[in-house]
């Protein structure tokens, strides 16, 4: 069974509602036409419902940034799935390493997020990756293997399909330095292997698995030619319409 790629656009702390609105104004009619891809973008909190209003009755999917577990109360700060789902968003990255590393999110509370996004039908792309030091100390399996188990813990077949796994190298990130399609393939193959090992082969060949971490029109077309790499979340490309439209058109370069 084919996997359909999907692109999704991570805009991070990026973009006023104005500027949110422009840019995705601009992606509609870039990407109009283009078939067999899934695009997707993940504005800030604050401008996901105005960018919803804009996208509506297009191929464009929206996803919000990150959400918190409990569905309402004295959380200061926090956004619920329900509310997110409110606001437009079919999908929601979870787990993101900056994420990990400046909110302190563990194993255990991505896979609190994971289960609340499910319960509220939403589609999370759940992000993984090892740091450069981890992979310097040849940790890379190890590590990934660890937030593979943690994140999906206590999930069946099921709640596990409409999940899109991205791997994300830490290294790789904002850095400009891209793994290669070879390195990124063999974590890619890994993944897909462990998942066959939790689950069942069946679901290792339908789950979509994105490489992210300096993505550009440049490198794009070497990564989704490797058998295990089904997409790119993608950052500092995401933010011009010019160079993510690229992106989602990989099959034309
Ligand atoms: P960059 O594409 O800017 O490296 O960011 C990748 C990323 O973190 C996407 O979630």
């Amino acid at each position: 069974m084919a996997r359909i790629p999907v692109m999704a656009g991570n805009w991070k702390m990026n973009k006023t509602v104005d500027e949110a609105v422009d840019l995705v104004k601009q992606l509609k009619s870039s990407v109009s036409g283009v078939k067999d891809v899934e695009v997707v973008v993940a504005p800030p909190f604050t401008a996901l419902y105005a960018v919803q209003r804009e996208i509506k009755g297009s191929s464009i999917h929206l996803a919000a940034q990150t959400l918190f577990w409990e569905k309402k109360g004295a959380f200061t700060g926090e956004i619920s799935p329900l509310m997110i789902r409110e606001a437009g968003c079919e999908y929601v990255i979870i787990g993101h390493s900056e994420r990990r590393q400046f909110f302190g999110e563990t194993d255990e509370s991505v896979n609190r997020r994971i289960k609340a996004a499910l319960g509220q039908g939403l589609k999370p792309i759940f992000c993984i990756g090892e740091t450069l030091k981890e992979r310097e100390e040849g940790k890379t399996f190890s590590v990934i293997e660890r937030q593979l188990e943690g994140g999906l813990k206590g999930f069946g077949e099921k709640e596990v399909l409409p999940i899109i796994i991205a791997y994300e190298p830490v290294w790789a990130i904002g850095t400009g330095k891209t793994a290669t399609p070879q390195q990124a393939q063999e974590v890619h193959r890994f993944i897909r292997e462990k998942v066959g090992r939790l689950y069942s082969k069946d679901l290792a060949e339908k789950i979509r698995i994105q490489y992210g971490g300096s993505v550009t029109p440049e490198n794009v077309k070497g990564l989704m030619e490797q058998d295990d790499i089904d997409g790119a979340l993608v950052g500092g490309a995401s933010l011009k319409s010019e160079t993510f439209s690229k992106i989602v058109r990989f099959r034309e370069i």
